[in-house]
């Protein structure tokens, strides 16, 4: 991301945004023509109330106003007539204003659905995308970041193109029509009516401008309640087992009353400018009426005119000042869509369509591998080789931070490795497609992850098609189903945030139900008995030999009971493979595999 900051400078990628937008443009030029309508409406009655004082009830001879108004006005009647028939101008009035409100409701309706299918299509994207994005892109990523680009970024955005793009519009067509209108009624007094304009677009584009950074300083006060308020909700229980509560209380006070500050400052700010803005528009207003008054009295304008120029000043100063507010958060929103564009301008895994997709055996072979993360030059598994056949199983033991689950993550090319090669029934790993990898290669990750819906979809998530009763049978498999029964709804549980919480090691095995439902030809445990008392275990792997027969299986675990009987172990520490053998060669080497079994042999005697 580091690399997309520094092209910030660079243009604003409107080409990019559009294209979010494709096949809505019809609305959004009908929105925009009735916007233009709406705010003809709104300029032509002044000249209608203008043309009903001058040229109808004072008739001063010459009107001041384009000469369609006094044909369109001829073919109703003649002066005598319109005097005897007021009422007609209040049904013009009342007629323009009616086509004010049609213009604004299909500026409305268009505009909300141009918006709203834009907003759709880019989370669509945005979505899609992360899915698609490297295993190492998520580790590395801020999850709480991503949601709020997702979120909060996507919705300015579509705020900017319902409501501020339209009123941008607006503001611009009022300003310039009736700037222009003013010149050509009466130059002198458009001299007056504009006179402090500069000043008040200036000053509230620098308020704005000043107000955006302001608003960074309030976003990142913000960022920091969330942050703390996150880290004590998901830590309640450490904060209350530790007996923190009082600390972190008064930890929340602080950053509280800092976002605190920060916000009343804004206010005060805003009042400020506010205040003396409204202070320049009414002066500005006040100038117009004063020096109007006294050119009308002089004779030297019609008191149509100084009408004309009392509501035009308004539809000037008005949204003159509201202008530079739309033009900030045009900003903001290029801000956004700039935070957008860097998660979908990272590079998706690379496609591998056109690699192979065959049917593994379950043959797994590893030819001196070298593995180091992306970003981190430290060697995180060097030269470690093995051999297994079609429903081996593969023990791995080794210290903490010793490279297990980063071998693990090799198999399903989550990552690739830094030189030597995984073979798969003799193919290279590399000629495979993932995705043909993570569908045949069950991995039950050390974390095990339990999605906010059902039990029941829980364990079918990987294969949608599979009947309750495979459902049921994996849950049997994975010591589960009893558990599951004994809830009030059975299957139809809800788990996850939303729902029942389940036990790490209920976790654990609903994990490994959801990877066993796949029947893949390789599986993969990552410590994912840990949780799981060794009875338990026992009964987890005897059940799987009996069903699974001719699986590969790789098990990483710190239990011997849980490695002893595997076709192979390896011992890893450092990143190599020190000891590796049988449960019974590795017991003769007096190694590390030696060691442990010493430690937890009072538990095996009955294991063996
Ligand atoms: N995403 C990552 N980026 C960089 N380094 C990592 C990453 N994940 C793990 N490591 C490092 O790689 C080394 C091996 O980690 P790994 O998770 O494979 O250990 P492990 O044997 O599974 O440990 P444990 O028994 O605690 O699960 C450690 O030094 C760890 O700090
Ligand atoms: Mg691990």
């Amino acid at each position: 991301m580091s690399e997309n900051s520094e092209k910030k400078k660079t243009r604003f990628a409107w080409g990019e945004l559009f294209a979010f937008y494709r096949g809505e443009f019809t609305r959004l030029y009908v929105s925009l023509a009735a916007t233009l309508g709406s705010s003809a409406m709104v300029l032509l009655i002044p000249l209608v109330v203008g043309y009903l004082v001058d040229d109808v009830l004072l008739n001063q001879g010459a009107s001041v106003l384009p000469a369609i108004f006094g044909r369109f006005f001829g073919h109703i009647g003649d002066r005598a007539y319109l005097l005897q028939n007021l009422w007609v101008f209040g049904a013009i009035i009342l007629g323009l204003y009616a086509l004010d409100g049609m213009f604004s409701y299909l500026n409305n309706a268009r505009i909300t659905r141009f918006a709203e299918t834009g907003a759709l299509n880019m989370r669509l994207r945005l979505f899609s995308h992360l899915q698609r994005l490297p295993f190492a892109y998520h580790k590395q990523a801020q999850t709480g970041d991503l949601v709020q680009r997702c979120t909060t970024d996507v919705d300015q955005i579509r705020r900017f193109f319902q409501m501020q793009l339209s009123e941008m519009v607006r503001c611009l067509a009022l300003v310039v029509i009736a700037t222009v209108m003013m010149f050509r009624l009466d130059t002198k007094m458009a001299l007056v009516a504009i006179a402090s304009t500069p000043i008040l677009f200036v000053s509230s584009w620098i308020y704005f401008k000043k107000r955006r950074y302001a608003f960074r300083v309030w976003d990142e006060a913000e960022g920091v309640i969330s942050t703390v308020l996150q880290e004590n909700i998901t830590g309640v229980r450490v904060v209350r087992a530790f007996d923190r509560t009082d600390f972190e209380i008064e930890k929340f006070a602080v950053h509280n009353n800092a976002l605190n500050r920060v916000a009343k400052e804004q206010f005060r700010i805003m009042g400020d400018f506010w205040m003396a803005s409204d202070l320049l528009a009414f002066s500005q207003l006040a100038a117009v009426i004063i020096v109007g008054a006294i050119e009308a009295i002089d004779g030297n304008i019609s008191l149509g005119t100084l009408l004309i120029f009392i509501s035009y000043s308004e539809n000037l100063i008005f949204p003159l000042r509201g202008l530079a507010r739309l033009l900030a958060d045009a900003g903001k929103m290029q801000i956004s869509f700039d935070r957008l564009k860097e998660i979908l301008d990272e590079k998706p895994e690379p496609g591998d369509e056109d690699l192979l997709d065959p049917v593994l055996k379950g043959q797994v072979e590893f030819d001196r591998v070298d593995f180091a993360y992306p970003d981190d030059p430290r060697p995180v598994l060097k030269d470690v080789s093995f051999d297994i056949r079609p429903g081996q199983t593969l023990g791995i033991l080794g210290p903490t931070g010793s490279g297990k689950s980063s071998l693990l993550q090799l198999l399903q090319r989550l990552y690739e490795p830094t030189n030597g090669s995984i073979r798969f029934d003799g193919i290279p790993a590399t000629e495979i497609s993932r995705e043909s990898l993570r569908r045949q290669i069950g991995l039950i990750l050390q974390e095990p992850f339990v999605y906010s819906r059902t039990i029941m979809e829980n364990i079918r998530m990987p294969r949608p098609q599979a009947s309750d009763t495979d459902v049921k049978n994996q849950a049997k498999t994975a010591r589960l189903h009893r558990e599951i029964q004994q809830f009030e709804d059975g299957y139809e549980t809800m788990v996850g945030e939303r729902g029942v919480t389940l036990s790490g090691g209920q976790k654990q095995r609903l994990t490994i139900a959801r990877a066993l439902i796949r029947t893949c030809p390789i599986i993969v445990f990552d410590d994912s008995l840990s949780a799981v008392d060794m009875e338990t275990d026992r009964e987890i792997r005897r059940a799987m030999r009996r069903s699974g027969g001719s699986i590969t299986t790789f098990i990483v675990s710190h239990r011997i009971s849980t490695l002893m009987h595997a076709d192979r172990i390896i011992v890893l520490s450092e990143g190599k493979v020190a000891e590796s053998g049988t449960h019974g060669t590795l017991l003769e080497n007096n190694g590390l595999y030696r060691r442990v079994y010493d430690i937890q042999r009072a538990y095996l005697e009955e294991d063996a």
